[in-house]
């Protein structure tokens, strides 16, 4: 995004995320801030797209991409953990994306959500077990669908992106702590590997702006043929 001109606000609930910030504005010369947010929290969702609006002006486009992973099997998942997930990847997704809609049909304003989902909206992953996390995707899915219905009238364009195995430090550190898997997860997948991230920031772009005008409510997989054998 930034690398086509977007003025970017990073929100994390790492405390890293201003570095963060500086560091792409030095790469890109776009403006970028950075703000520690919980996306499972309305308050801070509230300051720190207050702070976005003061530093940047009110955004128009939001790309839901917090998420956490469970790797319990269901029979050993305790309440805790299978809220933990749901909360932060379906609530999270929900709460940030209303008080971003809030804002911008408040400033009669067009914008545009991207929802991070999964591939695990759609498949059941193996070999490992991720029951809450496979169903917090699939309500993202619907999520995206209702949102893009929804506002639709607003000026609001919602669409979802349902990647497969990227690299990042999610994959990385479940690879780390289960090193077989990532020899299992690559026999699996068509294209014989993992993704790069810049592979799905294309997509990003291209939902996110006018290209996509006609493109409402779908959730796009972008997974190397994992989803199709
Ligand atoms: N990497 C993959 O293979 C893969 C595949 C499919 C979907 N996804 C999805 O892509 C998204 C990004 O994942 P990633 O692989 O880059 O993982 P990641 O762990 O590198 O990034 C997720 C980020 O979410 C942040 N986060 C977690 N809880 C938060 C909270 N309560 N408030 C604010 N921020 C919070 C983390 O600090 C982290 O920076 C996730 O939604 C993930 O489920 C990833």
């Amino acid at each position: 995004m930034a690398r086509h001109g977007a003025s970017i606000a990073l929100l994390d609930r790492l405390d890293t995320v201003a570095d963060s910030a500086t560091a792409l504005a030095a790469e890109t010369g776009v403006r970028a801030v950075g703000i520690v947010v919980n996306v499972a929290d309305p308050a801070s969702i509230e300051s720190a797209l207050d702070r976005v609006a003061a530093e940047l002006g009110i955004a128009t486009i939001l790309v839901n991409s917090a998420g956490i992973t469970s790797g319990n099997p269901a029979l050993d998942t305790t309440l805790e953990q299978w809220t933990k997930v749901l909360t932060v990847n379906l609530t999270g997704t929900f709460l940030v994306s209303q008080a971003f809609a809030r804002r911008v049909i408040a400033a009669e304003l067009a914008a545009t959500v991207v929802n991070i989902a999964s591939m695990s909206s759609f498949v059941v992953n193996i070999p490992q077990t991720q029951t809450p996390y496979n169903v917090s995707k699939a309500a993202v899915a619907m999520l995206t669908k209702s949102l893009a219905i929804e506002w639709l009238r607003h000026g609001i364009r919602v669409n979802g992106i349902a990647p497969g195995y990227f690299a990042s430090d999610m994959t990385r550190d479940f690879v780390k702590a289960n090193p077989e898997m990532a020899e299992e997860w690559i026999g699996r997948i068509p294209a014989g590997r993992i993704g790069e991230p810049h592979e799905l920031g294309e997509l990003l772009v291209y939902l996110a702006s006018d290209r996509s005008a006609y493109v409402v409510g779908q959730n796009i997989l972008i997974d190397g043929g994992y989803t199709i054998v």
